[in-house]
């Protein structure tokens, strides 16, 4: 019976996981991070910004309310959503109540950035498979006056002085299965333009392209899509992102490029793998402080 032990042991670490996943999927939980950027200007010292992704549709609390009145009890300058707000996918009916909640409780209040992840993307290049998604998805950004950076950037003011916030929207070939395409520096001025003379934030759904947009001249980079990994363990993070990457670094968390700050959130929902273990949704919560300035 002794070989009993081993199967027996991973499918009682599954019934943990499943049990423990089905909590956890609505454990709201807040990651702090301070990013020092070389010249902020001095209007945007002690800003902060709050980071969402991935929120595939999730609803938080009793009524769906949850996660809008966190941001509110300490409200962000902005907040910035990094894509796949929605789940896109065939036999799923589009479901956009938990986004518009969201966005509806915002509205008016804290500025809304959007850029697009690999769902939104897909109803856009498949109209076949979501006939009038797309529109309906922009018509609701618009009835919220959400500002959306689909491959454009808006800049943010306070007292004459000026952040740029972009949002790349990647083909998708960056977000094949098994493999991590190519990006080259005029990729991202071909989507963006050049980089300029204020500081640069860029929101990219896929967050394997920090090294470029170190090269192309960003100073905070804002990514997702890796959903942290789905299982994350202690010592080796997450487990499997939904391009199959195995333990990969890119998962979730803050890496440095030069002068660059990447911050790869672990997201707030899930979709096909609805599993979430020791990797609790998150809202990202960003303070700016000029570079060495404590
Ligand atoms: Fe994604």
């Amino acid at each position: 019976m002794w070989w009993l032990v081993f199967p027996g042991a991973a499918l009682l670490f599954l019934l943990v996981i499943l049990i423990r996943s089905s909590r956890e999927r609505k454990m709201l939980s807040e990651t702090c991070y301070t990013v020092y950027i070389k010249d902020l200007p001095e209007a945007f010292y002690d800003t902060e910004l709050a980071f969402l992704s991935d929120l595939h549709g999730e609803d938080f609390g009793e009524n769906g309310s949850a996660l809008a009145e966190t941001l509110l009890r300490d409200p962000p300058a902005l907040v910035l959503a990094g894509g796949d707000m929605l789940t896109v996918k065939k036999g799923i009916p589009f479901d956009t109540h938990s986004l518009e909640s969201i966005l509806q409780a915002l509205s008016g209040r804290i500025p809304v950035y959007y850029a697009l992840g690999n769902h939104e993307s897909r109803m856009r290049e498949y109209p076949e498979d979501f006939p009038g998604w797309y529109g309906r998805f922009l018509s609701l950004t618009e009835k919220y006056g959400v500002i959306l950076l689909d491959n454009a950037s808006a800049y943010y003011e306070k007292d004459g002085q000026k952040l740029r916030i972009s949002g790349v929207t990647l083909d998708r070939k960056y977000y094949k299965k098994g493999r991590t395409e190519r990006m080259k520096v005029s990729d991202v001025d071909a989507a963006i333009g050049p980089s300029g003379d204020c500081p640069e934030i860029v929101m990219m759904h896929s967050p394997m392209y920090g090294k470029t947009l170190s090269a192309w001249g960003a100073d905070l980079v804002l990514s997702g899509h890796f959903h942290g990994g789905t299982v994350r363990l202690p010592f080796l993070g997450g487990v499997m992102t939904p391009q199959f990457q195995f333990f990969s670094s890119y998962a979730k968390g803050e890496k440095h490029f030069g002068r660059t700050t990447e911050i790869i959130s672990g997201g707030l929902g899930t979709h096909s793998i609805r599993i979430r273990f020791m990797n609790k949704p998150e809202i990202i919560r960003i303070r700016l402080l000029r570079d060495g300035r404590k």
